[in-house]
């Protein structure tokens, strides 16, 4: 199996190139940056020799110009792709009159347009093909909306509503689409965070790091979604437990948010 995975590089992403290369994948990392290095994990002997890293492209989601760098390395090396894992993404966010147009624009490139780049990229070489997969990494945020989340919330339900077309569209070629949406789980997103609310970026920031969950928990919940040919995928029983909330108790689903922007309104703007 040929893997892609943007933003490879650290949380999410670097538990699926592990996942996928515990079960001898051949796996492209695309990412700003690469992995940092770990001696224990370089210094062990191979279990697998050839296929216990995975090859690393720098790739900005945001460039159609690196995009089709990495559908050229993906020809020239593995004739192909199986999988098309979009990732990589920021942590944003603020309430409606805090939060400013160039943050809106700055997580609407990457979280949104950047799946959408990367999917548009590999759609001919699927096509051609007739098979592939396209995972994006949404959140459980894309399908219940916090508040103060605006713009968050917004591109992810996107990534959703992108990911169900590109299923619908692209079924008679034999290419699968999923969009994954966890709630929070550790890793260093909020690290990466921008944002002119604070009182927000605090209230995420120790969600993801209180976050019961790791991210190679949710890795393999998803994988194992995945084998089972999940679309919309739930990998994490907090995620399961809002969703199954706002589909079966639209009432008691909006006092909960109503509740929780009440709390945030009251932690004042400045
Ligand atoms: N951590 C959570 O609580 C949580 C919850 C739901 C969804 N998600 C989503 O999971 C995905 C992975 O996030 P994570 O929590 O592992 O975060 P992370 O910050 O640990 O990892 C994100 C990776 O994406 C890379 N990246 C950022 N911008 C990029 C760009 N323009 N081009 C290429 N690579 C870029 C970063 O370098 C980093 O390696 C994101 O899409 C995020 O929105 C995270």
């Amino acid at each position: 199996m040929r893997v892609l995975v943007t933003g490879g590089s650290s949380g999410l992403g670097a538990a699926l190139v592990q996942a996928y290369l515990a079960r001898g994948a051949q796996v492209l990392n695309c990412d700003l940056k690469p992995p940092p290095v770990v001696e224990e994990v370089a210094q062990q002997p191979s279990r697998n020799p050839g296929a216990d890293s995975a090859a690393f492209l720098r790739l900005d989601v945001r460039s159609d110009d690196d995009w089709a760098a990495a559908v050229a390395w993906t020809d020239a090396h593995w004739g192909g792709l199986d999988v098309l894992f979009n990732n990589a993404g920021v942590a944003g966010g603020g309430r409606l009159d805090v939060a400013t147009m160039d943050e809106w624009e700055w997580i609407t490139a990457i979280n949104l347009f950047g799946v959408v780049r990367g999917t548009r990229a590999f759609v001919p070489m699927f096509k051609r093909q007739g098979s592939g997969q396209v995972v994006n990494v949404a959140s459980l945020a894309g399908l219940v909306h916090p508040a103060g989340m605006a713009s968050y919330n917004a591109v992810k339900a996107a990534v959703v509503a992108f990911t169900e077309t590109v299923g619908h569209e692209l079924a008679e070629y034999g290419v699968t689409a999923h969009a994954v949406c966890p709630s929070y789980f550790r890793t260093g997103l909020v690290d990466a965070m921008q944002g002119s609310d604070e009182a927000v970026g605090a209230v995420i920031g120790a969600l993801v790091t209180n976050a019961p969950l790791g991210p190679d928990d949710i890795a393999a919940a998803v994988l194992e979604a995945l084998d089972r040919g999940e679309e919309l995928i739930l990998p994490d029983d907090a995620a399961r437990a809002a969703y199954e909330l706002k589909v079966t108790d639209r009432a008691a689903y909006d006092e909960v948010m109503r509740k929780q922007a009440a709390r945030l309104n009251a932690m004042g703007t400045t």
